[in-house]
């Protein structure tokens, strides 16, 4: 089988050292990209990309608080060092929130959401079109959820934020394309992560086998799952896709 390429491609991973950015920046190296690995986890961020680097893979990480715009711009400078412009910018770093009745969520909640989940994309779109717009074009990946494209009661800021994230989308690929700019989002329902995996834990058991069984395949996707069909939107085969949102849900939304 032909694998879509992504050879010699500069692409960078906000969030990159958990879950599905690391399972994402694993694939990706091992199909033959230069990997920025970036992520406010030291420890981790460097764990995997020691363990790319060891399989002879090539990926860096540098460190990066998505909310904060001065860190991103030096993670950008940093990335553009190591490896020139960026080609694809997967913008995936992320947090969740515990559930609550919107009236009952503090407001702190809210404004954190929003700074990582929804500001911290729009920093490193700002960052990702400046590198693309000097380079020819490229292509931006915005990881938003099955939460951006429906309801989803008691989590309103981790919803609000993640719709937000698909209006830029959007908008940016409209405004980009003629640029040779594309910029698609990832809709991806419960996966197998250490987020929801910390997350099933504080809901119970029983909670915890409804959402599993409220699913039409009765399982968790897994990080692989979201990784190869982000690597397939890495590759060119992708290229006449702009402004869409994948879902990948199990058939969770059909
Ligand atoms: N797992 C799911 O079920 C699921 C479903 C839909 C969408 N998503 C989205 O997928 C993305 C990845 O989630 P995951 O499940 O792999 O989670 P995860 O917790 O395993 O990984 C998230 C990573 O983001 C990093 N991060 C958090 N805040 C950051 C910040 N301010 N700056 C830089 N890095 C930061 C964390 O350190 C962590 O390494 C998130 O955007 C999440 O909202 C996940």
């Amino acid at each position: 089988m032909t694998v879509a390429s992504v050879q010699d491609k500069h692409i960078l991973i906000t969030g990159g050292a958990s879950g599905i950015g690391a399972a994402s920046a694993s694939l990706l190296a091992s199909r033959g990209a230069k990997v920025t690995v970036a992520d406010m986890n030291v420890e981790l961020g460097e764990s995997l990309v020691k363990q790319i680097n060891e399989q002879g893979h090539v990926a860096s990480f540098v460190p990066v608080d998505v909310s904060e715009a001065d860190s991103v711009a030096s993670l950008f400078a940093a990335a553009k060092d190591n490896y020139g412009p960026v080609n694809i910018v997967i913008n995936n770093a992320g947090i969740d929130h515990l559930p609550g009745a919107l009236a009952d969520l503090d407001d702190a909640v809210w404004h954190k959401n929003i700074a990582v989940n929804l500001t911290g994309v729009w920093y490193c779109m700002k960052q990702s079109v400046k590198q693309m717009l000097s380079n020819g074009g490229g292509h931006i990946i915005n990881i938003s959820s099955v939460a951006g494209i429906h309801s989803a009661p008691l989590v309103a800021p981790y919803c609000a934020a993640k719709h937000g994230v698909i209006g830029l989308t959007k908008t940016a690929a409209v405004e980009y394309a003629k640029a040779n700019i594309r910029v698609n989002a990832v809709c991806p329902s419960f996966i197998r992560t250490p987020m929801v995996e910390k997350m099933l834990e504080q809901v119970g058991e029983k909670m915890a086998t409804r959402l599993i069984k409220g699913n039409p395949m009765k399982r968790l996707g897994e990080a692989d799952e979201i990784a190869a069909t982000i690597a397939w939107l890495c590759s060119d085969e992708s290229s006449f896709m702009t402004g869409h949102n994948v879902v990948l849900d199990g058939g969770m939304t059909a």
